[in-house]
């Protein structure tokens, strides 16, 4: 969703649009907050199967799996068990104790590990998992080390040559977060000298747009290093690839898409202030929701009470992102006559970006079909059997 298309968009009256995935850099969401055009997506739908390819991961690296599988399939029979070990009783370092680390770390006790974690906040621990103070004291101790932080200038780098070397002789280094956290040449290096006794690496510094032949060197001069690294698992992004992700990643957006067009909710939003109020029920009487996009600038607020102040507000939440800001206000006994001033009025204030007036079902069709059919919106009844757009 470029900006030309978002801005080619002025006849279909795009409110919303859903991201069906993770990424939101396939829509500018810049120009799309400024067009009052709020954006979901899925950020957390997947982090279980992330944690369950770590679990497997751990398993198959203290056991060598997939060099085994391999000679197996180059008709190779090499039964060893010279450097495999079983991961009970061994130490797991979660480096980010966030959605995915914390999942991780419950599945990995069950499993008899015992499990630390380093995290730049103090979070609380699951089970029996202990924060550690610092990136090196988690990998002086730990036996697996596994990282689950987010891409941002602090962490791109976090493993280089240093970190590496201050990991146990013969540990394990594992990376399903972002490419960019990673050397993999150092990474490499501490491979091929033994430093290291295996790694297993999802993610990737650059990344191949489509799939087919293309993890080469065109991507690093380090991959043919890779290829030929021991016990060294590589897998194509597929840390969130499942299908229990992908519907749980549907049902995520859908429901963000219509608690925001229904309520005005913009909690999980990309681009927009997060901003909600509890929900406006059938006891409510004549109850009228404002949705009010707007730019962020000064004294909009003090325009927007002159205009809501012989209402009765029931409840009111404003917030800002950026240049964009988001009220939402719930005014009570509402005459009929007055909807179409006050939609009016809001609106041609000079902040406004957009405005919306949510109503409960009952209250629609005693709008109807006087009031609402002068209104300059849209007039259909789109949004389902709760919150009504009039
Ligand atoms: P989250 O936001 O829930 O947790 C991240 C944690 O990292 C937070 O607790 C945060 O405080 C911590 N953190 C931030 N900077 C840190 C630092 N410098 N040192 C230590 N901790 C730090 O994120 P979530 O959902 O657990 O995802 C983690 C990573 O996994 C993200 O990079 C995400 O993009 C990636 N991911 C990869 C997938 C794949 O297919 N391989 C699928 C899903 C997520």
């Amino acid at each position: 969703m470029s900006r030309n298309l978002l801005s080619a968009d002025a006849d279909l009256q795009l409110v919303v649009i859903g991201c069906f995935c993770i990424g939101t850099n396939q829509v500018d969401l810049t120009h799309a907050a400024k067009k009052g055009i709020s954006v979901f997506n899925s950020p957390f739908s997947n982090s279980r199967s992330v944690a369950e390819l770590v679990i497997s991961e751990i398993i198959a690296l203290s056991r060598q799996i997939v060099d085994r599988s391999n000679e197996m399939h180059q008709g190779i029979w090499q039964k060893v068990s010279k450097g495999c070990w079983e991961i009970r009783g061994k130490t797991l370092g979660i480096v980010g104790y966030g959605h995915i680390g914390s999942q991780l770390s419950v599945l990995a006790e069950a499993f008899g590990m015992s499990v630390i974690y380093y995290d730049v906040i103090p979070i609380m621990p699951l089970g029996s998992a202990r924060q550690v103070e610092s990136l090196e004291d988690l990998l002086r101790n730990a036996d697996f080390v596994t990282l689950h932080v987010p891409e941002i200038p602090d962490t791109i780098g976090m493993m280089g040559t240093e970190e590496f070397s201050q990991m146990k002789q013969g540990a394990y280094f594992i990376n399903n977060a972002r490419g960019k956290v990673v050397d993999l040449a150092a990474m490499a290096s501490s491979l091929e000298s033994g430093q290291l006794a295996g790694a297993a690496i999802d993610v990737f510094p650059k990344e191949p747009g489509s799939n087919g032949p293309g993890f080469n060197d065109s991507l690093g001069e380090f991959i043919p290093r890779l290829h030929r690294c021991k016990n060294l698992i590589l897998t194509p992004h597929i840390g969130g690839s499942t299908e229990e992700a992908q519907r749980a990643i549907g049902s995520e957006v859908a429901t963000a898409l219509t608690r925001y067009l229904n309520y005005g909710t913009t909690l999980g939003a990309v681009n927009f202030p997060e901003v909600d109020l509890r929900a406006i029920t059938t006891q409510d009487e004549r109850h009228i929701r404002i949705c009010h996009v707007h730019r962020n600038e000064p004294g909009v607020l003090k325009r927007i009470n002159e205009i809501l102040g012989g209402h009765n507000i029931e409840k009111q939440f404003s917030d800002s992102k950026g240049d964009i800001a988001y009220l939402m206000a719930d005014i009570s006994k509402v005459g009929e006559e007055e909807v179409e001033a006050i939609y009016t009025s809001i609106s041609k204030t000079p902040a406004n970006i957009l405005t919306r007036l949510l109503c409960e079902s009952s209250f629609f069709s005693f709008f109807l079909p006087s009031t609402c059919e002068e209104l300059e919106l849209n007039r259909q009844i789109r949004y389902g059997w709760f919150g009504i757009e009039i």
